[in-house]
This record gives structure tokens, C-alpha cells and sequence, in this order.
């Protein structure tokens, strides 16, 4: 049984539907990424689950039992919000324990529990501490163990990590993948960062205006994405596509006819023929011969960033491409490069629908 359905799950804000129609199963013990461009519909997804916002058609269910009607503190989920919510007035102890004095706990079972999150979060040396009184990342902690002591079913984050600067932001990624593997807690986390969403899910779920693009693990979303949006939004730098016309080069391969007017062969490419547009990711692309080509161009800019090299290169007409070559290679503005991949790392979509072809 799933730990959390959502079935055909529907929003409207009066005549404006933001969430269409979206089936997912959350197992027991996953963790589960909402990842998608701001206005996607993450949070308001959040909030549903997390009671906060009203279904407008669809079935939730946790643990088996539809809860569409029950109120939040009766649906045993902990949310984790991006401003933290604490109240600066009381200690960090006393935030902590505070929903648990609300629900009636006795003063043993709070003070056990809040020992036990404190030593998990590493914040016993706050415990006396306001809120004021912390760094944003502590604060960020306090929040997690309000949320901990709860010993809820299922915890919800929403974007926990984009206050805190970008060491930060890193330190305390690795804490939650810990903290997962620890507790092993049903989670559903958003985010709109695609390395966040990378490195901690089981699962990603990309969303595009209120719709499901894809759910699936993160390496199939990178090697498989099932539609354009998905293939541009995961991954770094972002995936080439370009439109093109594909015929059989009558050799078991297949002519790629640019739409600037380039054309080159893949060997070992069958596709039926045909408008589409292609993705090739930088990574999938090496430096080559100008006969073995698929692409050449001037290198208009380089980084390097230490372990990585990356190039843009200006292509005859017109587009930009990015590569990653060789981390050891020597390259400048203005070298004239030629780039090829295999078949294998060629992407193909409709142009129409903008869903995977191949
Ligand atoms: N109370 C509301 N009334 C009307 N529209 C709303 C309301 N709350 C949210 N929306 C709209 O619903 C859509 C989804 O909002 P939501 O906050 O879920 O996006 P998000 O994916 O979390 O974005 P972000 O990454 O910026 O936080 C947006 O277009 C937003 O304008
Ligand atoms: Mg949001």
C-alpha cells in the first residue's frame, strides 16, 4: 500500500486551474521530489497534502484512507517551510516541543523526544537559544526537529534550502540525505533547484504548469527524458536541441538535416523519417575530425571550472551549441573545433508534441 496517493488530484482558485489531474503513488519511505519553474503548482501540491489548501476534485489518500476533508493536525504529516516559521519569542527547546504540549504529551515523552532530535540535528548546544540568536542554517534545523519530534508518517518540505547561501545550501543537502537514511521517513520535498532534486530523490516528479511531465528515478529522467520540458530542465548545462529533418542515409544510418542547413550523418541511427528536434547533452559530445563531424564552430566562450571544462560554440548557422571537452584539453576563444556523439546519445522528440520519440 502506498504511503500517499494522489489520484486525478484537481485545484482551482476560482476559474484557474492549477493543478491538473495528477496521479502519483509515494511508497513507503521514499523520497519524493516536486521539481518544476516557479508557478509550476509544487507548493500548492505541498499544501494539500499537508491539508493546508482545499482539494478541488480528486482523492488523497494517506496510509489507505481518503482525507480530503480531514483538517491538518489530524492527518499525522509534518511540514518543513521555507521561512521556518518559529516563534521568536521562545526557546529553540520550547519550539520543539511545542506541538507536541499542543497534542497533549506528557512532559517525559516531550523531553525524551526532544533529546533524541537534538542529538540527531547536532543542536544540543542551542537548546536554551532563540531563534534570533541562531544562524540560518541552525534555524533550519529547529524547523527539521520541530517537525521530528512529531514522529509523523510522512514529512513535507517546501524549498527548506533557498534562504541559506550556497555552502550552505550544500552542507545541509548532505545532512538531509543523512537524516533520510537514518530515518527512512516518507518525504516529499520541493524544490526548484534540479541538482537538489538530483541528489536527494528516490523519485522526481517535474511538473509544467500544473501537469505531471514525468515521474522517475533521477538517472532516468537525465538518460530518458520522456518530453523536451524534462530534457531541458534537468541537467547542466542544458540539454542542445535543435529542430532538424532525418532521412536513412541509405548506409543503416540517418542524414540529420539542420533547420540552419547543416547536415550530417549518425551511423547507426534508425528513425523513422521525418521533422524533429534533437538533443545531444554537452557531456555527450567529443572533440573529433571535420569528416567524422556532427557539429563545427568557433568556441565563442570557455569555463573552466577546475574539473570541468565547458565550450559554447557558435555553429555556421547561427545556433549556439555547449560541450564539455576534455578536462585536460587546451581551448580558446576562437579555436575552430569539430564535435560528434554516438547514437546512442541522441534524443529525438516531436516537434508538435514535444514528446520523446525515440
Ligand atoms: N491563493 C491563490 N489564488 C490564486 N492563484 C494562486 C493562489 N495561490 C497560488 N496561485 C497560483 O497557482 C500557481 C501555482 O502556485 P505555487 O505557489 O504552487 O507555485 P510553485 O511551483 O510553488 O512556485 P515557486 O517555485 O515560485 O514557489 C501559480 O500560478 C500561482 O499564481
Ligand atoms: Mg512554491
Amino acid at each position: 500500500m502506498s504511503a500517499i496517493s494522489l489520484r486525478q488530484v484537481r485545484k482551482s482558485y476560482g476559474a484557474l486551474q492549477v493543478i491538473h489531474d495528477v496521479d502519483i503513488e509515494i511508497e513507503s519511505g521514499e523520497f519524493l521530489v516536486l521539481v518544476g519553474p516557479s508557478g509550476c503548482g509544487k507548493s500548492t501540491l505541498l499544501r494539500m497534502i499537508a491539508g493546508l489548501e482545499e482539494i478541488s476534485g480528486g482523492e488523497l489518500l494517506i496510509g489507505g484512507k481518503v482525507v480530503n476533508a480531514l483538517p491538518p493536525s489530524d492527518r499525522d504529516i509534518a511540514m518543513v517551510f521555507q521561512d521556518y516559521a518559529l516563534y521568536p519569542h521562545m526557546s529553540v527547546k520550547e519550539n520543539m516541543a511545542f506541538g507536541l504540549k499542543m497534542r497533549g504529551a506528557d512532559d517525559k515523552t516531550i523531553d525524551g523526544r526532544v533529546a533524541k532530535a537534538a542529538d540527531i540535528l547536532k543542536i544540543q548546544p542551542f537548546l536554551d537559544r532563540r531563534p534570533a540568536q541562531l544562524s540560518g542554517g541552525q534555524r533550519q534545523r529547529v524547523a527539521m526537529g520541530r517537525a521530528i519530534v512529531r514522529e509523523p508518517s510522512a514529512f513535507l518540505f517546501d524549498e527548506p534550502l533557498s534562504n541559506l547561501d550556497a555552502a550552505l545550501r550544500v552542507e545541509m543537502r548532505l545532512e538531509i540525505a543523512k537524516l533520510h537514511g537514518r530515518m527512512k521517513a516518507t518525504t516529499v520535498y520541493v524544490t526548484h533547484d534540479q541538482v537538489e532534486a538530483m541528489t536527494l530523490a528516490d523519485r522526481i516528479v517535474v511538473m509544467n504548469g500544473g501537469v505531471v511531465e514525468q515521474v522517475g528515478a533521477p538517472l532516468e529522467l537525465y538518460h530518458r527524458p520522456a518530453s523536451l520540458f524534462v530534457a531541458r530542465f534537468i541537467g547542466s548545462p542544458t540539454m542542445n536541441t535543435l529542430e532538424a529533418t532525418l532521412s536513412a542515409d541509405g548506409t543503416g544510418g540517418t542524414k540529420v538535416a539542420l533547420a540552419t542547413g547543416e547536415t550530417f550523418a549518425v551511423a547507426g541511427l534508425a528513425a523513422p523519417a521525418g521533422a524533429y528536434v534533437i538533443g545531444v547533452r554537452a557531456s555527450d559530445l567529443t572533440p573529433c575530425s571535420a569528416e567524422a563531424a556532427w557539429f563545427s564552430g568557433a568556441v565563442a566562450v570557455a569555463e573552466r571550472l577546475g574539473s570541468q571544462t565547458f565550450g559554447y560554440i557558435e555553429l555556421a548557422g547561427g545556433t549556439s551549441i555547449s560541450v564539455e571537452f576534455p578536462r585536460d584539453m587546451e581551448i580558446s576563444v576562437g579555436d575552430h573545433v569539430h564535435l560528434a556523439g554516438t547514437a546512442g546519445a541522441l534524443h529525438l522528440f516531436d516537434p508538435k508534441t514535444g514528446r520523446r520519440s525515440n
